[in-house]
């Protein structure tokens, strides 16, 4: 029987060509420190629904980077545990002050996950610049 492939107009690629081209771990991680920087000054605009909007999508990205690395599946889930949950609690508490604390302690976390796996030199840190591309305060009650 033939095997299954992917046409495009370009030519043709087999499942196994297009599994290969699924996004790796620093594809997934740009996309999660992204999603970390808005969260960060959208939370610290007020902005609670935005700020967990982004943790959504931080949740998802480490879903998608199980399975398509699963050696690393252990390490994210255990990540989401210690990490996600807290800041989606403050989230729901609207608690600056303890979202504050909890990302300081994500991002320290983020360096011994990087050294454990052999990249010591990437150390991630929330830039100091709020991200240019999001109206950040929570939009006006009557604009919801
Ligand atoms: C808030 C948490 C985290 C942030 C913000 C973060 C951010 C980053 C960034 C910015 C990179 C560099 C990507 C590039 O320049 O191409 C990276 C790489 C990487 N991160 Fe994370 N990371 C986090 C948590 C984790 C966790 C929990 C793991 C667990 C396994 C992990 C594993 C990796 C690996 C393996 C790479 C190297 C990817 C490669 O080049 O193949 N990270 N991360």
């Amino acid at each position: 029987m033939d095997q299954p492939v992917g046409k495009t107009r370009h030519g043709q690629l087999s499942l196994d060509e297009i599994a290969g081209l699924q996004p790796g771990m620093s594809e997934w991680m740009l996309a999660l420190a992204q999603r970390m920087h808005v969260m960060y000054f959208a939370c610290k605009a007020g902005n609670w629904d935005l700020g967990m909007y982004q943790l959504r999508g931080m949740r998802k990205i480490f879903n998608n980077a199980a399975l398509t690395r699963p050696k690393y599946n252990a390490a994210l889930e255990k990540f989401a545990k210690d990490h996600f949950d807290g800041l989606e609690e403050a989230m729901r508490r609207q608690s600056w002050e303890e979202f504050d604390r909890l990302i300081a302690a994500a991002v320290e976390a983020s360096d011994r996950y990087h050294a454990e796996w052999g990249y010591g030199y990437i150390r991630y840190r929330i830039p100091s610049q709020a991200p240019g591309d999001y109206l950040l305060p929570p939009p006006a009650e009557d604009a919801r």
